[in-house]
């Protein structure tokens, strides 16, 4: 079979699209890709920074078809209170892409309610949020909820819920990074599920690890990282391919997983299937309501 390009993706005249963390990486590529690869009536970029979004949307080129929403990923609060304000400012959205993200910082650090930081950014302000506007994406013909994660999410065994801010034991980066990365296909694909059990038939939620982009995100790793980096990562450009896909491709089914086609660094992006553990049904599941609890944002699928 052809790989999948930027000639296979469907029509997207007329849509509404956010991606969040989109001031720089991959979310900026993505947000250039629909602005000049498609018709899409708008793209939001929700980040946390107003200037960085400034910035970011002054280099798309400006104008009426960008959108900026504050949106803090550790603070609940503002995950909240940003998906408010989205309800009051649209009445539907069709592409969610929950693209922000860090990788584990040197040192335990946490959220604004005392969350460990990359867990609460990576995956609980993206639930907070992805509930918040929830009525948006039902109010849409055909919805699109897609999920980025990593290849490091096959590293996480499990979601240790006994210890689930990182208090007990002792800190590591790449344990934070791959448990938060974990939870983000543990959380689409427990989205899928819960989808068919609701009745809800117009939204799709997929899945993807995007490869392995030269940008920002390695800025706080060691000096050996960051000078091998330019040899074997790719601009982001190259890599937002992947997340086009994941929002457009109407092949794809719920729960769906992409990874780019050589060696889950870089090329087409191909259906792949997530670690064992991560199509866990039951661990999604114990993640869901530990999420709704940590929230305190009871997340409910069917229409009211
Ligand atoms: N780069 C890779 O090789 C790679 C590989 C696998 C997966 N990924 C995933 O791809 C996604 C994008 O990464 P990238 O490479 O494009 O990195 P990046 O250039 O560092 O972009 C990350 C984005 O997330 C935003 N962000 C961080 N903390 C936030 C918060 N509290 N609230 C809202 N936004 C926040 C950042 O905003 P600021 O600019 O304000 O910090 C930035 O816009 C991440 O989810 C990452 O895990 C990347």
């Amino acid at each position: 079979m052809a790989d999948w390009g930027y000639g296979d993706m469907p029509d997207q005249t007329g849509k509404i699209v956010l991606i969040t963390g989109s001031n720089s990486g991959l979310g900026l590529a993505c947000a250039r890709d629909f602005l000049t690869k498609t018709k899409v009536e708008k793209v939001i970029l929700a980040c946390r920074s107003e200037k960085n979004a400034q910035e970011a949307m002054e280099e798309l080129g400006g104008g009426e078809r960008l959108e900026f929403l504050q949106l803090d990923l550790a603070d609940l609060d503002s995950a909240k209170s940003a998906a408010k304000e989205l309800c009051l400012r649209h009445d539907r959205l069709d592409t969610l892409v929950l693209n922000a993200g860090l990788s584990g910082p040197g040192k335990r650090a946490t959220t604004k309610q005392g969350f460990e930081l990359t867990m609460g950014v990576c995956h609980l302000g993206h639930f907070a949020f992805t509930a918040g506007v929830w009525p948006l994406l039902l109010k849409s013909s055909k919805a699109r909820v897609v999920g980025v994660s990593s290849m490091a999410h096959t590293w996480a065994k499990t979601i240790d819920f006994e210890d689930f801010n990182w208090e007990k034991k002792a800190y590591a980066a790449m344990g934070v990074y791959s448990e938060a990365k974990l939870a983000n296909v543990l959380f689409i694909k427990e989205l899928g599920r819960r989808m068919d059990d609701a009745g809800v038939t117009h939204v799709t939620a997929v899945v993807l690890q995007p490869g392995f982009a030269n940008s920002g995100f390695y800025r706080d790793q060691g000096c050996f990282l960051r000078c091998v980096l330019p040899c074997v990562a790719v601009g982001p450009d190259k890599l937002s391919l992947n997340l086009m896909r994941g929002a457009t491709d109407e092949s794809l089914q719920s729960g769906t997983y992409l990874d780019p086609k050589r060696h889950s660094f870089y090329g087409a992006p191909v259906v792949r299937e997530a670690s064992a553990v991560a199509c866990d049904p039951e661990l999604a599941a114990r993640l869901w309501a530990k999420s709704e609890e940590c929230t305190k944002q009871e997340f409910k699928l069917a229409r009211e």
